[in-house]
């Protein structure tokens, strides 16, 4: 049961290869949020996971570009949690571009820590539902319940 006006959620960040060597600031820019890092781990995705996280995209044209840049280093993946985690985490990245966040939002880890539209950085998922689909491709639940289907957070 969830308790009534209840905010707290969970969601997936992942810093790509261009931003690994940035975790530091990255972490700061979390915790200074108000966020926390309940969960981490730096991993080298294979191509068949990349095209798997990023299921939705398959039929875009820049598919291939997007997974050859995810795949060609570490990425470091971290629950985070916090209140309304999901939306807080997608408004410290900025826009998807980070050229555009250059000027749209210039303090956006995107605009800071991106090159371009592929190379940006980091990941946020854009929907509880997402977060939680995420967040089971990279810390599958071990318990006999199964995968959660709700990022919202256990407690609450
Ligand atoms: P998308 O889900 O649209 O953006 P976001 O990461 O902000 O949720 O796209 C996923 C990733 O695909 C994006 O982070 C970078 C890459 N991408 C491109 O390489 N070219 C593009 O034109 C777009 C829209 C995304
Ligand atoms: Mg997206």
């Amino acid at each position: 049961a969830s308790k009534l006006g209840c905010k707290k959620e969970r969601t997936l960040a992942m810093i790509k290869p261009d931003a690994v060597t940035k975790i530091g600031d990255i972490i700061q820019m979390i915790y200074s949020e108000n966020l926390l890092v309940t969960k981490a781990k730096m991993t080298k995705l294979s191509w068949k996971q990349a095209a798997d996280f990023y299921s939705e995209h398959q039929s875009k044209p820049f598919f291939n570009n997007l997974v050859q840049f995810v795949t060609s280093g570490p990425v470091v993946a971290m629950e985070v949690m916090g209140d309304e985690a999901v939306s807080a985490w997608r408004k410290i990245l900025g826009p998807t571009d980070s050229a555009a966040a250059r000027s749209d939002a210039p303090r956006s880890l995107r605009a800071q820590l991106g090159t371009d539209g592929t190379k940006n950085a980091a990941h946020g998922s854009d929907s509880l539902a997402s977060a939680a689909r995420e967040l089971e491709f990279f810390f599958p639940s071990t318990t006999s319940g199964g995968p959660s289907s709700t990022a919202k957070c256990a407690d609450c």
